[in-house]
C-alpha cells in the first residue's frame, strides 16, 4: 500500500534537510508504528506524505498503491484516500466542526464521483461516529478546534477519520495530551478502524499508545531515516533501554 524509498526532504525555505535516507514499506491490512526520540523527523515524515509544500522532496520516492504520490497536491492525495491526524491539529475560527465535516466529507465524495451525501444521513454518520469516541454532538457547533482541550482535538482528528473512512491513516503522535480515558477512546477508535483493506501508519514517541493500538511492525527513526525495524517487541525493548541503544548501533 504505502513503498517509501530513498526518501529525502528539506524544509523548502531553508534548504534543511530532515528525512535523509528513508525506506518504509507498509502493507495493506498493516498497522506500523513509527517511534524514535524527539527531533528524529517523525512529523516531518508526515507532512511529507501529506505533500505539505513547505516541505521539498529532492530524492527518492512515495508509491502508493504503486503508484508515485510525489506530483499530487494535499487534497488530491487526501482523495485518494490519504488522511494525516496532525500532531497539533489547526485550529478554524468560523467554521464551525459540523460544516467542516459536511464540507470534507462531500469534497471528497465529489472527487471519487459519488453523490454527495444529504444532511439527515450525514448528521445520521456523524452522530453514529461521535459517539463511539463519547463526543458530546454540542461541541460540533463550535469552531474547528478552537478551545478544544488537547484531548478534544485528538477526538475530533480521529472523528474525521472515521468519517472519511481512508486507506492510508497516518497518526501523528495521536497520544499526547490524552489522559487515559482519552487515550482509550482514541485507540479503540483507531482499532475499529483496522481492516485488511487500509494501512495505517501510527507516530508515537512513547510505548504507552501501543499498548491499546498493537502494532504489526515497529519501526525506530534517527535522524531522518528508519534505523531499526522489528515487530512490537522492539516497541517494548525501547521502553526498557531508551533509544540511546537503538540509535547507538546505527550511528
Ligand atoms: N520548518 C523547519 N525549519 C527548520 N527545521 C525544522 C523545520 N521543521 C522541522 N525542523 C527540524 O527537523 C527536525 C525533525 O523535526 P520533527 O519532524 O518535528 O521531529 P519529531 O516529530 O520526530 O520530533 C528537528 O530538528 C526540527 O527542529
Ligand atoms: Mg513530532
Amino acid at each position: 500500500m504505502l513503498e517509501i524509498k530513498n526518501l529525502h526532504a528539506r524544509v523548502a525555505e531553508t534548504g534543511t534537510e530532515i528525512i535523509r535516507g528513508l525506506d518504509l514499506t507498509v502493507k495493506a491490512g498493516e498497522v506500523a508504528a513509527i517511534m524514535g526520540p524527539n527531533g528524529s523527523g517523525k512529523s516531518t515524515l508526515s507532512y511529507v506524505l501529506a505533500g505539505r509544500p513547505d516541505y521539498e522532496v529532492t530524492d527518492g520516492d512515495i508509491l502508493y498503491d504503486g503508484q508515485s504520490i510525489l506530483e499530487m497536491d494535499p487534497a488530491e492525495r487526501a482523495a485518494a484516500g490519504v488522511f494525516l491526524a496532525f500532531q497539533y491539529p489547526m485550529e478554524i475560527p468560523g467554521v464551525a466542526t459540523m460544516e467542516f465535516l459536511k464540507v470534507a466529507i462531500n469534497s471528497q465524495r465529489r472527487a471519487r464521483g459519488d453523490a454527495e451525501l444529504k444532511i439527515p444521513d450525514l448528521l445520521k454518520k456523524v452522530k453514529e461516529a461521535a459517539g463511539t469516541l463519547e463526543m458530546d454532538m454540542a461541541m460540533l457547533k463550535r469552531p474547528l478546534n478552537v478551545g478544544f482541550s488537547g484531548g478534544e482535538k485528538k477526538r475530533a482528528e480521529i472523528l474525521q477519520m472515521m468519517l472519511l473512512e481512508p486507506k492510508l491513516c497516518v497518526l501523528d503522535e495521536t497520544d499526547s495530551g490524552l489522559d487515559i480515558d482519552a487515550l482509550k477512546i482514541v485507540a479503540d477508535g483507531v482499532n475499529a478502524l483496522r481492516s485488511p483493506e487500509r494501512a495505517m501508519v501510527v507516530i508515537t514517541h512513547y510505548q504507552r499508545l501501543l499498548d491499546y493500538i498493537v502494532p504489526d511492525t515497529v519501526h525506530v527513526l534517527s535522524r531522518g531515516r528508519v534505523v531499526k525495524s522489528g515487530d512490537k517487541g522492539l516497541a517494548l525493548e525501547l521502553e526498557k533501554n531508551g533509544y540511546a541503544g537503538v540509535v547507538g548501533e546505527a550511528a
